[in-house]
């Protein structure tokens, strides 16, 4: 057996032998004639000359010898609804809604933007869109109008998939006048509209554009959509993820590549062997959805459970902290995703739900998308007496950056790190400022990697190719290096430790967001004169967004009612601009906001400030009453 070392160093030093062995693990069309072509730095292009296609990988190819086995299996607590689609099912209902893109004039290439709760015709929709080599952008359920509007505006979708409703805690969510507000606010407007009516929220239609799922799946049951081989290279879907700017940035991925990395993640790092059941409790908005929801665990053969609802409410609508567990139970998972945040929240449940299930089909929970911390990674790991497997990555790579190899060598975790470099990615910590290397252990720096960035990692920005390169290639003076824009160290035995992000991203929940886009929806209040938001330590969340409004009229700052009106419809502008996820915990008022004499904003030190920290050096700060004042706010509670 190779030692995870020598894989690893296979994979720096030979990627094109390395890549190789991998590329076996899916099937293809044409076969590749070039491993990695890199000639234009930044810009890694794999497996050129190959065709292949995502969802034949992910079914079709499953058929031979797993028809009858499960391969979706939907369970909503929302609704009540529980069902498992086999290949074959899932086969099915795939060329339904390809047909029925297609009748809507889809074709390869064009873009269809999906807006959808955790439903089953959302996996239906991404896969019919990998079938027929349409780009599919999913954009999470939970954003608003606004959010949506912008990357209707950037993906210019002919059509878009969405439904009339979601439901959260019991609480129906209605999407259909979210989207129609979205399509008025963006200057495209899509050609159709396909809706899945969940009769949960009466839909008004909008006669020559939207469509009923129901109509065109009864017209094309039984339509047959072969796969469109695809370039290896040709684009498979955008995501959108915040960054340093206001304007979300289109994450864009291939075919071949993304099909390698996430069949050799499922083997490598995830073990999932197919006839086994894989369960995400992630959702299809973001890149972990993506990723270990619908094409890693089908492209293994695996099925794939697919959750709508909270962690602590049962089938029965009634509350019950052991749902995921006894899912487990039922389904004999075998491995299982979920984020930091949500075991906080099972934390607070009883302990004896945990002993209440055979969970003895459970090989590890992989925790990924936020820092672990060590009293909810003790807690669970003794709760549940498997490994508990962190995972570091971003929307940008598509699969773990850093992480443990186990199905390759058995290695030891360590509290607080998510692990050592994966396969494929030649990571480096970098000094700040001067971009020197550091060697030495527990020298905190910028996590980068080195191109060719590994099979999977996003190819471009879309439409973008110089924001690509100048966001994240070209942080560093005089090299040319990708920059996660987090902080990391590593110790001795070559573990690292994520310390948070450079840049203004905050991570609530184990969702990521940008204080820019939150600020920008704020500045819109007219009551408004100038805002700051950071991110605050949150013990459940993580991290929770907090405002600093500087209002209009000063009389607000001395006026508690009219403060508190403020504060209200601030939340709410960000509620109806960007969803809820992205309101502030609080918004507090103040004279001025804290910035350096050239004017920019001092957004470490306020965070500093509100988490009781020592703010940093503050010799360029122009006024040091602005800092007093955040403070006197924040202690006043
Ligand atoms: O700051 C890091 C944090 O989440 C960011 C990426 O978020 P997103 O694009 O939503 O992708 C999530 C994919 C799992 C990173 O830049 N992050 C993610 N995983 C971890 C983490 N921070 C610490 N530990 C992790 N395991």
């Amino acid at each position: 057996m190779t030692s995870y070392a020598d894989f690893y160093r296979q994979s720096i030093n030979e990627p094109d032998a390395f890549w190789t062995e991998q590329a076996k693990l899916i099937d293809w069309q044409q076969p590749f004639t070039r491993v990695c072509n890199y000639d234009k730095p930044p810009f890694a292009h794999w497996f050129e000359g190959g065709t292949t296609n995502l969802c034949h990988n992910a079914v079709d190819r499953h058929l031979k010898d797993r028809a009858d086995q499960a391969a979706l299996i939907y369970v909503s607590t929302e609704t009540g609804v529980e069902k498992t689609y086999s290949f074959t099912e899932l086969h099915a209902e795939v060329q339904r809604m390809a047909a029925s893109l297609q009748a809507l004039g889809v074709t390869k290439g064009d873009r269809v933007l999906i807006y959808m709760p955790m439903i089953a015709e959302a996996a239906f929709a991404m896969l019919a869109c990998a079938r027929i080599g349409a780009i599919h952008c999913v954009v999470f359920g939970g954003f608003a109008s606004g959010s949506l509007a912008s990357r209707i505006e950037d993906a210019t979708p002919k059509v878009i998939v969405s439904a009339d409703a979601g439901s959260r805690g019991g609480k129906i969510v209605p999407y259909k006048p979210l989207l129609d507000e979205a399509i008025r606010l963006s200057s495209h407007k899509p050609e159709a509209v396909l809706l899945a009516d969940r009769g949960l929220s009466p839909m008004q239609l909008v006669a020559g554009r939207d469509q009923l799922w129901s109509d065109l799946r009864a017209k094309h049951v039984n339509d047959k959509v072969p796969c469109e081989w695809m370039k290896s290279t040709d684009i498979s879907y955008t995501i959108y993820t915040s960054g340093t700017t206001g304007k979300p940035k289109g994450v864009q991925r291939d075919t071949g590549g993304y099909a390698v990395a996430l069949a050799a993640s499922m083997k490598h790092i995830f073990d999932g062997r197919a006839g086994e059941t894989y369960f995400s409790t992630s959702d299809i908005g973001w890149v972990v959805g993506h990723s270990y929801i619908i094409y890693g665990p089908l492209i293994a053969g695996m099925a794939t459970l697919m959750y709508e609802g909270l962690p602590t409410r049962g089938l029965d609508k009634e509350p019950d902290g052991g749902i995921w567990w006894r899912l487990v139970e039922k389904y004999k998972v075998t491995a299982m995703f979920s984020a930091p945040t949500a075991v906080r929240v099972l934390k607070k449940q009883d302990p004896a739900l945990l002993k209440k299930y055979d969970l003895s089909s459970l090989r590890a929970l992989f925790l990924a998308g936020e820092p672990l911390d060590e009293p909810t990674a003790r807690w669970i790991s003794e709760g549940l007496q498997v490994p508990i497997i962190d995972n570091y990555w971003q929307t940008e790579s598509g699969w773990p950056i850093l992480t443990i190899a186990n199905p390759v060598e058995k290695k030891a975790s360590k509290f607080g790190s998510p692990g050592i470099p994966m396969y494929g990615y030649n990571v480096k910590l970098l000094h700040e400022s001067t971009g020197e290397e550091l060697t030495q252990p527990n020298e905190k720096g910028v996590v980068v990697l080195e191109g060719p960035t590994p099979p999977g990692f996003m190819q471009t920005v879309w439409k973008d190719d110089a924001r690509f390169v100048n966001t994240y290639w070209k942080t560093v003076p005089g090299k040319m290096v990708y920059s996660t824009f987090d902080w990391g160290i590593r110790d001795k035995d070559g573990y690292y430790f994520i310390l948070g992000r450079t840049d203004d991203v905050i991570n609530v929940a184990g969702h990521r967001l940008g204080t820019r886009e939150i600020e920008e929806s704020i500045s819109g209040h007219a009551g408004v004169a100038e805002v700051a938001v950071v991110g605050v330590a949150d013990t459940l969340k993580g991290q929770v967004a907090m405002a600093f409004v500087v209002p209009k009229d000063a009389s607000v700052l001395a006026n508690s009612a009219e403060a508190l009106k403020l504060e209200g419809e601030v939340m709410k502008r960000v509620d109806q601009d960007l969803g809820a996820l992205a309101r502030p915990s609080r918004v507090r008022f103040v004279s001025m906001l804290p910035k350096t004499r050239s004017g920019k904003l001092l957004r470490r030190a306020i965070q500093a400030v509100c988490e009781g920290r020592d703010a940093g050096d503050l010799t360029t700060m122009d006024d040091p009453s602005a800092l007093q004042q955040i403070r006197d706010r924040v202690e006043a509670g």
